[in-house]
């Protein structure tokens, strides 16, 4: 099993590879997935959208329209219906055939092999969400996680309360949107009473920032990052990991 972090070229840092390694296949496909382990990354950052008969899926929007060849919302379609989607060609031809997977497969798949940093995008738009998402983990084994394997993200902190109250161990992580006035005493005191992770944009970092959020036993992991340059502000900011379409970028 993994040790998350304890390796490499990145040091002690996280990698994590948003939506797999988005820059190299199209997101969230088990192509760029496979490019993301072999990329040594430590963590997949998945977004999940949920179908008509309730199945959890890996696609960053709520509808169809940009990443594959159909259009509607997840919601209309069934899980049969969505998986005849095609999720590749819109990257690169090669990669015609990819599919939207369940988050039950992506778990399944790389388990004991990368942890998941799994972004819940529109929990207010699925009833179910939480019922579903209990029963996935519970399926995969990752309910009690080892080792942070898997941590559940929101830019809603209102719904990671309601979650949390379902499924007390799961580790959580907070993004935070790039804000003009930065991050407040309270809000750090607040949220650290609910989450391990606060996952702010780049744009947010500064080494005093990282300081007062690990003041409050918090970790950093900020996104999007997608150039070395940045990589390395943000080592040297201290922060713990990187949500980096481009894996590879830390070697
Ligand atoms: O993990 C953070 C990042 O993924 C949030 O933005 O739009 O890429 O889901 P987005
Ligand atoms: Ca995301």
């Amino acid at each position: 099993t993994l040790p998350l972090g304890e390796k490499k070229e990145s040091g002690n840092k996280l990698v994590v590879a948003h939506r797999g390694a988005s820059g190299y296949a199209p997101e969230n496909t088990m192509a760029a997935f496979e490019k993301a382990l072999q990329m040594k990354s430590d963590y997949l950052e998945i977004d999940i959208q949920m179908t008509k008969d309730e199945k959890l899926v890996v696609i960053h929007d709520p509808t169809v329209d940009r990443t594959t060849n159909g259009t509607g919302e997840v919601r209309q379609y069934t899980y049969e219906e969505l998986r005849n989607l095609d999720a590749g060609g819109w990257f690169h031809k090669r990669f015609t055939g990819q599919y939207i997977p369940t988050l039950e497969e992506v778990i399944e798949t790389y388990k004991n092999k990368m942890g998941f940093l799994v972004e819940i995008k529109n929990p207010v738009m699925y009833p179910n969400l939480i019922l579903k998402l209990e029963e996935v983990m519970k399926k995969c084994n990752v309910n009690r996680p080892i080792n942070n394997e898997i941590i559940i993200q929101s830019f809603d902190f209102e719904w990671l309360e309601t979650f949390h109250k379902s499924l007390p161990n799961i580790p959580l992580g907070l993004l935070v949107k790039y804000r003009v006035h930065g991050i407040s005493k309270v809000q750090l005191r607040d949220w650290s009473s609910l989450v391990q992770y606060i996952n702010p944009n780049k744009a947010l970092i500064t080494k005093n920032l990282v300081k007062r959020i690990h003041s409050y036993d918090m970790k950093v992991m900020p996104y999007t990052v997608r150039d070395k340059k940045s990589i390395k502000n943000l080592i040297d900011a201290n922060v713990d990991g990187i949500i980096t379409d481009f894996p590879d970028y830390f070697t």
